[in-house]
């Protein structure tokens, strides 16, 4: 059964057209009309879940009622424009609003905890009317609006937010402090700007398509962080020290400095890959232990990883820069030593720079091979899943 289903299918079994109002409903009470969301407003705490029935043409106003102890669903409701509460101040459930092609206006001045927001296809949804704002919710899941910004919405801790493909918002800044299961912000305005000034501590984080990422607080990934397709000019994390998963940077056209200052440890694999105008990589002054891979391909003409001595996984560097020197001189060795456990490729001025298991090709010369591709499997698909937890994101609901 769809999500969908299960909400409208109770919904329907409960309405009548002689709507009479009970303030605690087993399943679902549906809201057919203005009236009915009248009758609700002796009720000041209701416990079951509303649903707005996909015929209203009504303007809903659910006024009176303070908490729902359950949830509060618009789906499907192709002519609700408007939906309001002047009093509800928490919803214990799911704020489920899917599919609501001509809403225009969401006011609910006195809301401030909902434990989970799913929001989506709302095409006319352009900005929200929360007073006192959202400050607790323990998921927010916000795609294909015309949201511009996310201002009525400011939570201190969560466990996943997904912001996605809300063309409009240029703007995301929170005083998120942290994230304990996942974040991803994606398909957004591509001029979006960032920032999370207090955000300490997070899971997974995975940026797409952003303009700038601020964290100037965060000090530990407990899981893994991906940019894919940024146009940042820079990332710096003056304060993170460790990486619970992995890191990668991959085709962020403009990127030029990466700036991890603290960084000691990344337990997954470290990737930089496509990022088109990244020329050096030289702001890891602190990193020595990397518990996956190491794969940069690009246009490096300058690495330097002075404190690395233990790679677990595959060493793989390719550049079309010269930075041949650089592999025999600093990286040769570590192999040497055994600090680099995973299969050795490094190579400088390669005609088209690949990942760990391509074979690089020397611009003029003959193919040259240096490493054994296909060793540390395992490591590889670390990296490779990364990119699967955006990409998952972007099709829930
Ligand atoms: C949405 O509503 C339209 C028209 O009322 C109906 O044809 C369609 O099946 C509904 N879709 C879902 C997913 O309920
Ligand atoms: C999460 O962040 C909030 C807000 O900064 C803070 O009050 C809370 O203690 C943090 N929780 C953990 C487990 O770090
Ligand atoms: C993540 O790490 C922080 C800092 O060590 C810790 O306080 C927090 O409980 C961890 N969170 C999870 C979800 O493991
Ligand atoms: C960075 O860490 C230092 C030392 O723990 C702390 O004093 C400072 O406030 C942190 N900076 C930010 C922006 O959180
Ligand atoms: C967003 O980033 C992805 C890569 O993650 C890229 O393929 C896509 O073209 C970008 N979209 C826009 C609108 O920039
Ligand atoms: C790179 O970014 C860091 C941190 O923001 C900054 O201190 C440094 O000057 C930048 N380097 C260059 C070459 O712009
Ligand atoms: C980098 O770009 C090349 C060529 O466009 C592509 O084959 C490769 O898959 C890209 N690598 C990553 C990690 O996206
Ligand atoms: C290197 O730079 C050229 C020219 O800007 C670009 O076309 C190419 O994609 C870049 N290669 C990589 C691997 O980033
Ligand atoms: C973080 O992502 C990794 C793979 O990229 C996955 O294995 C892990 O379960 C994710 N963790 C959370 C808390 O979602």
């Amino acid at each position: 059964m769809s999500p969908l289903t299960r909400f409208v299918l109770p919904a329907l079994a409960a309405a009548s057209s002689a709507y009479a109002a009970s303030c605690s409903v087993s399943a679902t009470s549906t809201i057919q009309n203005s009236g009915d969301a009248t009758g609700l407003a002796s009720c000041k705490t209701f416990t079951g879940s509303i649903a707005i029935a996909t015929g209203t043409t009504d303007s809903i106003a659910i006024n009176g009622v303070t908490k729902i102890q359950g949830n509060l669903v618009a789906s499907n409701a192709s002519q609700l424009q408007q939906l309001s509460g002047d009093s509800l101040e928490e919803i214990t459930g799911t704020f489920l609003l899917d599919d609501v092609q001509v809403l225009n206006t969401v006011s609910f001045p006195k809301l401030t905890k909902v434990n989970t927001i799913r929001w989506n296809a709302l095409p006319n949804l352009q900005t929200l009317a929360f007073t006192a704002g959202i400050s607790e919710a323990a998921v927010i899941d916000i795609q294909n609006t015309q949201l511009q910004t996310l201002q009525g919405i400011n939570v201190k801790q969560i466990d996943s937010f997904t912001l996605a493909n809300n063309r409009y918002i240029s703007e995301v800044n929170m005083q998120l402090g942290n994230v304990s299961v996942s974040l991803v912000l994606e398909a957004n305005n591509p001029e979006v700007t960032v920032s999370f000034p207090n955000l300490e501590w997070a899971s997974n984080m995975t940026f797409r398509n952003c303009s700038s990422v601020d964290v100037p607080s965060l000090t530990k990934l407990n899981g893994s962080m991906g940019f894919y397709g940024n146009v940042l000019t820079s990332f710096s994390a003056p304060n993170l020290t460790e990486i619970g998963g992995a890191l990668a940077f991959v085709s962020n056209t403009e990127l030029t400095n990466i700036t991890l200052p603290q960084l000691t440890v990344v337990n997954g694999a470290l990737q930089i890959a496509n990022n088109t105008k990244l020329s050096k990589i030289n702001g890891l002054p602190k990193l020595k232990t990397i518990g996956g891979a190491l794969d940069f391909n690009g246009n490096m003409s300058e690495i330097a990883i002075p404190a690395l001595n233990d790679v677990k996984g595959t060493f793989n560097i390719q550049s079309t820069g010269d930075i041949q020197a650089t592999c025999d001189d600093t990286f040769k060795p570590l192999k040497s030593k055994g600090k680099i456990q995973g299969s050795y490729t490094c190579v400088g001025a390669v005609a088209n720079p690949g990942g760990e298991g391509t074979t690089p090709t020397v611009t003029g010369g003959s193919a040259k091979k240096t490493g054994a591709p296909g060793a540390a499997n395992n490591v590889q698909v670390q990296g490779a899943a990364m990119g699967l937890v955006g990409l998952a994101a972007a099709f829930l609901l």
